[in-house]
């Protein structure tokens, strides 16, 4: 996030020219993360603003599968996660027609679609079925209302913060987090503060965790 801490410089804006503001040191870094990690996850409307690849590409390493949790299944068919060929998990909740799920799976065997909540997506479920399906470390990228959700829901337990040297001045860009109703105050434990190039990285730990 920028020093304002908004996660890009304005609404609808791809956060991918943040990666303008930083160098190849902090990529290679963050995708030593990614590959170390067995899922990596963004909500939907990262991917709609966005369009990530969410691959591995400035270390060698695998890439984690990416994991897009969708209530209203309303993405892009042309995405880059639908198109690359590499495996995509969508996360839907059990009310999302079957018709709308074709129109984003067929012919494209790599992606796969789990069913967790009957309106909304359920993260304890997610995760319990992710975990059923072998992989124990899930890396969330954003954006702000997912990272709002799996907050409030008490479901992280390491935060890592990049702390990109701009400042937007932005009224509207999308904040590290937006909650749409009260939100419960977690403490948290400073782990580690590094600089890497020239980019502030705090990483915490949950507090008792
Ligand atoms: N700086 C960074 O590192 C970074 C990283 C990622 C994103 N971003 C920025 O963040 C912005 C996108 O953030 P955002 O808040 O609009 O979208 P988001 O958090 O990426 O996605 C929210 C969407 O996730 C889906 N979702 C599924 N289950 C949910 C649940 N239980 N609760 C909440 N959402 C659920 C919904 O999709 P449906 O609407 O399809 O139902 C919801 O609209 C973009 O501007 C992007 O550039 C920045």
């Amino acid at each position: 996030m920028t020093i304002d801490g908004r996660l890009s410089t304005g609404p609808g804006v791809s956060s991918q020219v943040l990666f303008g503001f930083y160098g190849d040191e902090l990529s290679r870094w963050f995708h030593q993360r990614r590959a170390e990690s067995d899922l990596i996850m963004v909500g939907a409307g990262t991917v709609r603003v966005d369009n990530p690849q969410l691959t591995v590409r400035h270390v060698d390493g695998p890439s984690p599968v990416r994991v897009v949790p969708t209530i209203s299944g309303d993405l892009p068919t042309e995405a880059t996660i639908f198109t690359d060929g590499l495996p995509t998990i969508l996360i839907v909740p059990e009310a999302l027609p079957e018709q709308t799920i074709r129109s984003l799976t067929a012919n494209r065997p790599a992606v796969q679609v789990l069913r967790a909540g009957e309106s909304r997506v359920d993260f304890d479920k997610t995760f319990a079925m992710l975990a059923g399906l072998g992989y124990s470390t899930l890396m969330v990228e954003g954006g702000s209302r997912l990272l709002a959700e799996l907050f409030a829901a008490d479901l992280i337990d390491r935060l890592i913060v990049k702390h990109i040297p701009i400042v937007t001045g932005s009224r509207d860009a999308p904040t590290f987090l937006s909650a749409a109703g009260s939100f419960p105050l977690s403490r948290w434990n400073l782990a580690r503060c590094n600089s890497i190039g020239g980019v502030a990285v705090t990483e915490y730990s949950k507090a008792g965790v």
